[in-house]
């Protein structure tokens, strides 16, 4: 169970100290499905994580709004229906992993012993078995990664953003997270968008990925990606994924193209 995203006429101005304003998105629209799985690719800079902020309630738009099955975002987020993982691990150093992953719902109330073996089978799904009890010093940042993932699955949220979860991650420990994300993120419908600078791990994750332009970002184009819902790790042996790279690739280089013409 997911819900239906709308960007609509998107635009997020900063005052900086100096007293000047920047714009660092839009106007930008854009509509994510029910359950659908959004890539957005993009330059440094180009308001990506502003977009990501806004839309899961934690900052306000400046112009334009986005709305969650009709509701401002800030209504689900308090309900606990959108879960975040951000570019930088956020967990609490002096809470245990399990602890980490249950923040969530001790804010909103008591844990039972239900809950509890809840997050346990999302960390051991997420590859972190054996390591409950440890704290967040005490893992790699791959792995505290992976509880934050944990942490944001905790209440079976129906919308996932995630800002470039893995870029600090070498290819391997990114493959095998894409692959554990993609496992967590399919049962359930949730609708996600991954933000995100690597062309594979888009097409890997998405059903469409959307190209944002320089700073203010604004929606240059999108490619769909017609490599079904499940995917298994054959799926990057296969034809198709690479002349899924291909068309993103050529997306990327002709809206640099345009942007500069
Ligand atoms: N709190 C802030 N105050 C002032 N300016 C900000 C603030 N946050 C971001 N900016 C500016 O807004 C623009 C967009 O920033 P944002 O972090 O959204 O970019 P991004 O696309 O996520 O970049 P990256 O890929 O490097 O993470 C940048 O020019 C940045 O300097
Ligand atoms: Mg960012």
């Amino acid at each position: 169970m997911g819900a239906r995203i709308v960007v609509d006429e998107l635009t997020v101005r900063y005052r900086l100290k100096s007293g000047d304003l920047i714009n660092a998105l839009g106007p930008i629209s854009l509509e994510v499905e029910n359950g659908e799985r959004v890539a957005l690719l993009g330059p440094s800079g180009c308001g990506k994580t502003t977009m990501l902020k806004v839309t899961a309630g934690l900052l306000r738009p400046s112009s334009g709004r986005v709305l969650m099955d009709g509701e401002d975002p800030s209504l689900p987020r308090r309900r606990g229906e959108i879960g975040v993982v951000f570019q930088k691990p956020t967990l609490l150093p002096w809470r245990s992993v399990l602890e980490n992953v249950l923040l969530p719902l001790r804010i909103r109330g008591d844990v039972d012993g239900r809950l509890e073996r809840m997050a346990i089978d999302l960390l051991h799904a997420i590859g972190l078995k054996g390591f409950e009890r440890s704290y967040p010093n005490e893992l790699s940042i791959g792995m505290q990664q992976r509880c934050a993932l944990a942490r944001a699955m905790i209440q079976s949220p129906k919308v996932l953003l995630l800002d470039e979860p893995f870029a600090s991650l070498d290819e391997m420990n990114r493959e095998t997270l894409n692959f554990d994300l993609l496992r967590l993120c399919e049962p359930n419908g949730v609708t996600a968008l991954l933000i995100t600078h690597n062309v594979y791990e888009a097409v890997l994750f998405s059903d469409r990925v959307i190209v944002l332009s320089e700073r203010p970002g604004r929606k240059v184009t999108e490619v769909r990606v017609d490599l079904g819902k499940e995917r298994d790790p054959r799926v990057l042996e296969s034809e198709r994924f690479y002349e899924h790279i291909i068309r993103v690739r050529k997306a990327l280089r002709l809206s640099r193209l345009e942007v500069a013409g």
